[in-house]
């Protein structure tokens, strides 16, 4: 049946970015070098041999992002802070310069009527952390809590929520498994050591933001794919399961319900080489304010014992799909909203991530009618609503992006922005595109439909 999707009083509407793609300014005001800028340096690593050395120049042209913000009626921001362009080398000591740009975009935001909604690490590592060891390094713990305390501490007296990690599984799997994004390994031993130690990082970040800023609402956020399966053998299932764990649960349960969900064929060996040590499973006892979630798309498994990991095969379902080919399946919004409420005690919800890469170009009215994103944000923004309904408790929803941008290892070759960035002018000028107005509609009130039969 279809119903009218309505959002409640207060909800958060915004849009996000993060400090690597957007911001440039890669050697500017003491920063150092980040993972991400070594990895983009080096030849064969992103798509059409680019960087973020400049990316959308954010870090000078923040008040005509505001601006959008606000054009837009967009309330919340979502950015995040640059830990080497806060803290440049490994004994710790704040760049007063690094940390100034951020005060003046709380500012500005603040000023525009905007909610700052700044997340602390969205993947640019320190170099100088790499060269100790990366994420595998325990040392990262105590300084990731040092340079969390510094933010909280500089800008918590404006800032009243805080995401601390984004997308632990993919930084941890992309960039330790698969090696296609920073810093760009292959090692199964290293990834599973070094999601414990990142598991350990996040409690302890959580508890720095805490007692740095305690009234604050602290949360994460976390991608996730809600797991499909490919028939209804119990098999199938069974291996549904074991992705939801790995991809969805390997980062959160831990911290929140005390223990590594079941992901592996042989849990007990893969929990073996994680180096657990005693202490660790009471350290990372965390609880969140709410519950961050990013959402692309879905996963259809079926189940493969050929694969000795996690007995598991993906498959590319119907559904439409992006510019990047990932699948389209906006119900999969609401089945993930309603399992992460029954599966984590009805937290409080924020859609940190959603959206769509299309890359249409400005037409010959010098409008960009990016269809294909309209569509994905009314259908998931539909699919939200009906989760809203169910009596989920979703307090927001940050649309990404605010603009093209940086795409890690897709470079600037696939485009996520509800507003255009020409890469091709050097003074960067940005346009609304058409998805930009319809968001912008919906906010304001405008009608949106959701079929509630959708599975
Ligand atoms: C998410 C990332 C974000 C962006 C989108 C498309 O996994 O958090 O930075 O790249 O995917």
């Amino acid at each position: 049946m279809l119903k009218r999707a309505t959002f409640p009083a207060g909800f958060t509407w915004g849009s996000a970015t993060s400090s690597y793609q957007v911001e440039g300014g890669w050697q500017e005001d003491g920063k150092a070098e980040s993972i991400w800028d070594r990895f983009a340096h080096a030849p064969g690593r992103i798509v059409d041999g680019s960087d973020g050395d400049i990316a959308c120049d954010q870090l000078h042209r923040y008040p005509e992002d505001i601006a959008l913000l606000r054009e837009l009626g967009l309330g919340a921001y979502r950015f995040s802070v640059s830990w080497p362009r806060v803290v440049p080398t490994i004994d710790g000591a704040v760049n007063r310069a690094g940390l100034d740009y951020y005060d003046r975009l709380v500012d500005a935001l603040l000023e525009a009527g905007i909610t700052p909604f700044p997340t602390l690490y969205h993947w640019d590592l320190p170099q100088w952390q790499q060269d100790a060891g990366g994420w595998a390094d325990r040392a990262v713990i105590g300084r990731f809590a040092e340079y969390a305390d510094a933010v909280v501490r500089a800008l918590g007296d404006r800032v009243t929520t805080w995401t601390v990690l984004n997308e632990p599984q993919v930084f941890v799997t992309h960039g330790h498994l698969e090696g296609v994004h920073a810093p760009g390994l292959r090692d199964l031993d290293l990834t599973l050591r070094t999601s414990h130690i990142v598991n350990l990082t996040h409690a302890e970040g959580v508890r720095a933001v805490r007692a740095a800023a305690p009234g604050a609402a602290i949360g994460s956020g976390f991608n996730m794919d809600i797991a499909y399966p490919a028939t209804d053998d119990p098999r199938d299932a069974a291996a549904a399961e074991r992705h939801h764990a790995w991809v969805n649960a390997w980062y959160l349960d831990p911290l929140v319900r005390g223990g590594y969900p079941l992901a592996f064929v042989d849990q007990e060996a893969a929990l073996d080489r994680m180096d657990i040590r005693p202490g660790d499973m009471e350290a990372m006892a965390t609880a969140f304010d709410f519950i961050a979630l990013n959402m692309y798309s879905r996963a259809v498994i079926a189940d493969d014992p050929s694969d000795a990991r996690f007995g598991l095969r993906r498959l590319q379902g119907p559904g439409r799909t992006n510019d990047f080919g990932w699948e389209i399946w906006p119900a999969a919004l609401h089945k993930l909203v309603r399992r992460v409420d029954a599966d984590y005690g009805h937290p409080p919800i924020y859609i940190t991530e959603n959206g769509c890469a299309d890359n249409a170009r400005p037409g010959p009215d010098g409008r960009i009618h990016d269809a294909s994103r309209v569509r994905y944000l009314e259908d998931h923004l539909g699919q939200l609503a009906r989760a809203i309904d169910d009596g989920c408790d979703v307090r927001g929803y940050f649309a990404w992006s605010l603009l093209d941008n940086f795409e890690w290892a897709a470079g600037y070759s696939q485009r996520f922005g509800i507003v255009w960035v020409d890469f091709q002018d050097a003074g960067l000028p940005r346009t609304v595109k058409d998805s930009g107005h319809r968001l912008s509609e919906i906010v304001a009130g405008g009608a949106l439909e959701y079929d509630d039969s959708l599975a």
